[in-house]
């Protein structure tokens, strides 16, 4: 019997989206199965917004950047609708079944995977896929989109060593990446950045400014200082500490509210911390410095050849998922293989940097500071 599957992308886009639709299309086309995309994310299969894609909706899907299925970072059980905020899970269910899925798959990432665990517990069938250029998803190695956000940051920096050459400056280069340090890292050390600063690793300006003085002292007159944007000074870290800690002891919604408002505040007071620690290394080491926020152009392009095979091989080893009846999963990447990981276990797990990771000791050993 031919089944229907739906299929969905969620949350940040990325280069690779596409290329996952395509293997996943191809895949059940070849065995006479049905694909039917919903669009705008989960908001796609609350308010049925449909989407079928038959084979020839495929050509091109390889190389193209975004997803044509569009997405959203609405969650199912918090959708706004007009003014209001509803709770959508039932109409998800019953849009579902509606169209008598065989399974969901969800293409998204830490937000996206807590939101197909919930739908898990309502009785759908799902399969999850990794994707953020951030790579902080718990359970596999790498998500989709990552390594051409890296490849995109690198050129990125290869570009700003001429001119941070050419007038002896400091450049520092403000890096996505939400709450972790992945793409900060692989990048500042594939674009030779000098002093790559993490939320991982506390940092002080000072440190920061002893190796570009050091490196004054030995005739390099520019420095390069990649930055994640998840990287706060001390008296920020601490603020936000102390608001997110009331906010998760808030027993009432108003007490909540407030939180929630506390760290709003917060983020906007602390927007412009990497203009401001350009302005304190300016003042320590005497040195004209520059900042470069590379913002939404991480997120597009077209896909590597590498994001395009890891999307190929994690559709089509979705599909095979399905089609063993394997639910309540996300295809992992594990080494050099691919393997289901339940849902239970990574949904809503952060995977930050570890302090003592490969790519960390191998930047130090090449001379790399971290602010620490
Ligand atoms: O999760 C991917 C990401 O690009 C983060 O690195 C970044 O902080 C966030 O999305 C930006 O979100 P938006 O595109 O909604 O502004």
């Amino acid at each position: 019997m031919p089944k229907t599957i739906g299929i969905l992308t969620a949350g940040g886009d990325c280069p690779g989206l596409n290329a996952v639709i395509r293997a996943v299309g191809k895949t059940l086309a070849a065995s006479s199965h049905r694909l039917l995309g919903f669009k705008d994310g989960f908001d796609g299969i609350a308010f049925d917004r449909t989407m079928p894609l038959g084979e020839n909706d495929f050509s091109g899907l390889l190389t193209l950047g975004g997803t044509i299925l569009h997405t959203s970072r609405n969650k199912p059980h918090k959708m706004p609708v007009g003014k209001e905020i509803l709770d959508m899970t039932n109409a998800i269910v019953d849009n579902y079944h509606k169209h008598q899925l065989s399974c969901l798959i969800c293409i998204g990432g830490g937000g996206t995977h807590k939101n197909a665990l919930r739908l898990k517990n309502q009785g759908l069938n799902i399969v999850t896929l990794p994707k953020t250029i951030d790579n902080d998803l718990s359970g596999t190695d790498i998500t989709v989109g990552f390594h051409t956000a890296v490849d995109t940051v690198t050129r990125a920096i290869d570009n700003l060593h001429s001119t941070a050459s050419s007038h002896k400056r400091i450049m520092l280069v403000e890096i996505m990446g939400h709450r972790t340090g992945w793409l900060a890292l692989a990048g500042g050390i594939a674009g030779g950045g000098d002093v790559i600063l993490i939320p991982e690793i506390p940092y002080k300006p000072e440190m920061v400014a002893e190796t570009i003085k050091h490196r004054s002292r030995s005739g390099k007159l520019f420095s390069i200082v990649p930055i994640a944007e998840g990287v706060y000074p001390l008296d920020a870290q601490i603020a936000f500490a102390n608001a997110t800690a009331r906010k998760a002891a808030a027993n009432n919604k108003q007490k909540k509210e407030a939180a929630k408002q506390e760290l709003m505040q917060l983020h906007e007071k602390y927007t412009h911390k990497t203009v401001e620690l350009a302005r304190q290394l300016e003042q320590i080491t005497g040195l004209e410095t520059r900042v470069t926020i590379l913002g939404h152009l991480q997120r597009g392009g077209t896909p590597t050849p590498y994001d395009r095979l890891l999307a190929t091989r994690l559709g089509t080893a979705c599909v095979d998922c399905i089609l063993q009846e394997q639910f309540g999963v996300m295809i992992a990447v594990r080494g050099e293989k691919l393997m289901p990981v339940p849902l239970d276990e990574i949904a809503g797990k952060l995977k930050s940097v570890p302090i003592n990771h490969d790519w960390i000791s191998c930047a130090r050993k090449t001379g790399i500071t971290f602010g620490d």
